[in-house]
């Protein structure tokens, strides 16, 4: 997406592609957890919510009765109530960690405003959600830190004009603090985590193919660590609350309970001031600056066959199937809600008619990019072909690139360089149209896992290129003639291996500039490919 990002942003940018670099190289960018944090964000709450509901079970929800039946937790069998109570605790850490590190990533990669607004919109009521029922989770044990952390947040309340008679006179006096007071705790703390899953399911309402959990191996380390962390660093309660006695000596958790400590080092004032700020800003950020929308895809219903792929595919559900007009029923045709797209061209991708294997002159095909339309790929792709046949001294590799991925260094000799908005823009039949047309071979590059500016593009284009998805890389002839890599934004040496590689390959043959018939020893291997991820999807079509 294009928006004038400010200098400051693009230095952070930076700064997090650095950090987000040294993570891929320990983990791999399929485990990369700073490519996985909305993910993660659930992962947190599925674990708040299955330890949750076991505590509540085994809790008693009156004042008397809250302390002892949480304490008892710690005297369970194997460990199990401390790993019940340290999950839920941990959970909750990592739910506050994640959902910032997500804030601040989306921020960076420009994603407040444009066709993300929504997104950016609808996730602030989520974050407000997640700290409020986090603090109340703690009221719930009833202890010094409980009483603690009610009163300091009553108080801080008070400081607001909303309330007729003072809150935090409820816990003047034992007397005053009634089961029915403490219900409303339970109330709030059970209730709030259904009002987030409300949030988030329309925070992930305009977006399609969103996983409900991180990889398989990244979420086992983290339940993992944090099953460890709850045995080996256990949470316990501390004394039970007396109201009238001022608690001591308390243990605060910096990531939940920030508030109190900070209210009292300053004045509920400057709290207030700080959240409200905070607030206002992530309220204000989708609307400040310039923000040029490139044009939406465009769909042309002559060529549009009405299959589907590129519903399927579209990572913005921005595109509907509808009843096409003037014929019979059941012909459909895709729709664009001008809205939601991001134009990043996988549905052009994805898109049967795409195919540069075409004379047509345009190539105008069912659904389109209109700032880099497939007429204008093929068409520079072929002059560009065209001009090293004749000029350069041996074949090119042509190299489809992704405008938000590593690039190609300029000086790359012998490589004619195709740069896409998303890789996931590229229709597999240029492939086989770049081969036909005289290249040595092809470098598909794509952002690693989990990188890509569009979420998908990176995971469409490999299963299209290995036969998994439509539409499908038709079985070259000389598999080794393609090559697919992933890499992120500046690791260009990546690329520049991997066209080293094509290169060698490819210089083994005879007669680089010979013509190659695709079809001649159909091959069922798959094209060479580095891709991490192995995901078997069967693809339903609408
Ligand atoms: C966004 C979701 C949630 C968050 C952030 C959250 C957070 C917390 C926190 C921070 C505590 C204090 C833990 C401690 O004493 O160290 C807590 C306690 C508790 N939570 Fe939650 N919770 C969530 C959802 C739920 C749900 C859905 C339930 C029940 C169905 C639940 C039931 C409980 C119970 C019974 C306690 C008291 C036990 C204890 O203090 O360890 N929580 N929660
Ligand atoms: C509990 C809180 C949250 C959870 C669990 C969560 C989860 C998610 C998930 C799973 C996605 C889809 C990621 C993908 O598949 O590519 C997403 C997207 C997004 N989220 Fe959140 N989110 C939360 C809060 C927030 C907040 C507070 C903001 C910003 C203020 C935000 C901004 C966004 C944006 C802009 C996207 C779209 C990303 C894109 O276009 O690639 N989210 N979120």
């Amino acid at each position: 997406m294009h928006h004038t990002r400010t200098r400051s942003t693009r230095r952070g940018l930076n700064a997090w592609r650095r950090v987000e670099g040294g993570f891929d190289a320990a983990l791999g960018p399929a485990h990369n957890p700073l490519r996985h944090l909305g993910t993660l964000g659930f992962l947190a709450l599925w674990l708040l919510a299955a330890t949750g509901i076991v505590l509540y079970a085994l809790f008693d929800t009156s004042v008397a009765g809250a302390w002892h039946s949480v304490e008892r937790l710690a005297h369970l069998p194997l460990g199990s109530g401390r790993l019940l109570r340290g999950l839920h605790r941990y959970a909750a850490d990592l739910l506050m960690v994640v959902v910032a590190l997500h804030i601040v990533r989306e921020w960076l990669h420009g994603h407040a405003r444009g066709a993300r607004r929504f997104h950016w919109l609808t996730g602030v009521p989520a974050v407000v959600l997640c700290f409020i029922t986090a603090i109340g989770g703690f009221w719930l044990n009833w202890d010094h830190l409980a009483q603690y952390s009610a009163i300091s947040t009553f108080e801080w309340l008070d400081t607001l004009p909303l309330f007729a008679s003072p809150l935090a006179r409820n816990f003047l006096a034992p007397a005053a603090f009634s089961d029915r007071m403490f219900s409303l705790f339970v109330f709030v703390h059970v209730g709030l985590p259904l009002l987030l899953l409300f949030a988030l399911w329309f925070h992930i309402q305009r977006l399609s193919h969103v996983a409900m959990l991180p990889p398989r191996r990244l979420t086992l380390g983290v339940v993992l660590t944090l099953a460890g962390l709850a045995l080996v660093s256990p949470v316990l309660s501390h004394p039970p609350a007396a109201l009238g006695q001022t608690p001591v000596s308390l243990r605060i958790d910096w990531l939940l309970l920030w508030l109190h400590p900070v209210t009292d080092a300053t004045s509920p004032h400057v709290t207030l001031a700080l959240l409200g700020g905070a607030l206002a800003v992530l309220l204000a950020l989708p609307f400040v600056g310039r923000a040029s929308r490139p044009a939406a895809a465009v769909v042309h219903p002559q060529e549009c066959s009405g299959c589907g792929w590129c519903f399927d595919d579209c990572p913005y559900a921005a595109i509907s199937m509808v009843p096409r007009p003037g014929q019979p029923a059941g012909r459909l045709l895709a729709h664009v809600d001008t809205d939601l797209c991001t134009a990043c061209g996988i549905c052009a991708g994805a898109c049967p008619s795409s195919t540069p294997l075409r004379t047509a002159e345009p190539l105008v095909t069912g659904i389109d990019l209109p700032r880099l339309p497939v007429t204008m790929l093929r068409n520079q792709l072929r002059a560009q072909l065209q001009h090293h046949l004749r000029h350069g001294a041996e074949a090119p590799v042509v190299a489809f690139t992704c405008r938000h991925g590593a690039t190609l260094p300029h000086s790359t000799a012998h490589v004619v360089h195709s740069e896409l908005v998303c890789t996931g823009q590229l229709p597999p039949s240029f492939i086989e149209y770049a081969l036909r047309s005289g290249a040595a071979g092809v470098l598909v590059a794509a952002c690693p896992e989990g990188g890509c500016e569009f979420r998908l593009g990176e995971r469409w284009i490999a299963q299209r290129l290995t036969q998994r998805r439509p539409p499908q890389l038709r079985p070259l002839a000389e598999p080794g003639r393609l090559q697919l890599a992933f890499a992120a934004a500046g690791a260009s040496r990546v690329l520049e291996q991997a066209v080293q590689a094509l290169r060698a390959r490819t210089h083994l043959r005879e007669h680089p500039l010979r013509k190659h018939p695709l079809h001649e020893h159909p091959s069922h291997e798959h094209p060479s490919h580095e891709h991490p991820s192995h995901e078997h999807r069967s693809h339903e079509r609408p």
